[in-house]
């Protein structure tokens, strides 16, 4: 079977001028999985690009055991543009989902939720639960504050008793099927995509 290529190949012609441009991938090609404006820009330079436009919003997810979705939630931050993610609890987290996206993405680790807490209280960044438990309002009913940590909780138990009583308030994300819950990656992106529509203009392109 024949496996397509993706990108673009060495830079064809004169060479443009800018100190975006990283030699070695005007030199050899540029097979990332990058949108078109940054094609032969540096690592460096994309994330100082993105570091000029990201959103006012930061997402957070708890990881007490290896929690496969964290490379989902960081994928999605990357592309809704999130200030930062907060990875609390353990520091290491499966990279695949990320697809490389964690090269452009600021990072954070807290070893606790009050670590979480410590830096999130000076910020004046309230803390919105992402989760569907008793209490929590219809996602779909409420415009996400501009300034949030958007907290998800881990496959399995959710939010951690100590999450969820850090949390500001809790918004769940209506369901219609037999399952109670969907996974973690998957309401990130639909958590960060309500900021979006409530506060995001069109992106650049
Ligand atoms: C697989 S869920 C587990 C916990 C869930 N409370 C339960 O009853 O089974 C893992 C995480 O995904 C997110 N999540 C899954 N389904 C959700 C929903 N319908 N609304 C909001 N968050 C959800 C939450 O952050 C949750 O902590």
């Amino acid at each position: 079977m024949m496996t397509e290529e993706v990108g673009v190949g060495p830079w064809p012609g004169e060479w443009p001028l800018g100190e975006q441009y990283d030699p070695e991938l005007l030199a050899h090609g540029d097979r990332r999985n990058v949108v078109d404006r940054y094609r032969y820009w540096s690592r460096e330079a994309v994330i100082a690009d993105l570091d000029n436009r990201r959103h006012s919003f930061h997402v957070a997810i708890e990881n007490w055991q290896h929690d496969f979705n964290i490379g989902a939630v960081v994928r999605n931050a990357n592309a809704f543009l999130a200030a930062e993610v907060h990875i609390i609890g353990l520091r290491r987290w499966n990279r695949r989902g990320a697809m490389v996206t964690d090269r452009y993405q600021h990072i954070r680790h807290h070893p606790t939720v009050d670590d979480f807490l410590a830096w999130a209280y000076p910020e004046d960044l309230p803390v919105i639960g992402i989760d569907n438990l008793p209490g929590a309002r219809r996602i779909e009913t409420v415009t996400l504050p501009r300034r949030c940590v958007l907290l998800l909780g881990q496959e399995g138990p959710g939010l951690s008793e100590a999450a969820r009583r850090a949390c500001a308030e809790l918004l769940s994300i209506a369901q219609y099927g037999s399952t109670r819950s969907i996974n973690a990656g998957v309401a990130s992106g639909i958590a960060m995509h309500s900021w979006i529509r409530a506060h995001a203009g069109p992106p650049p392109d």
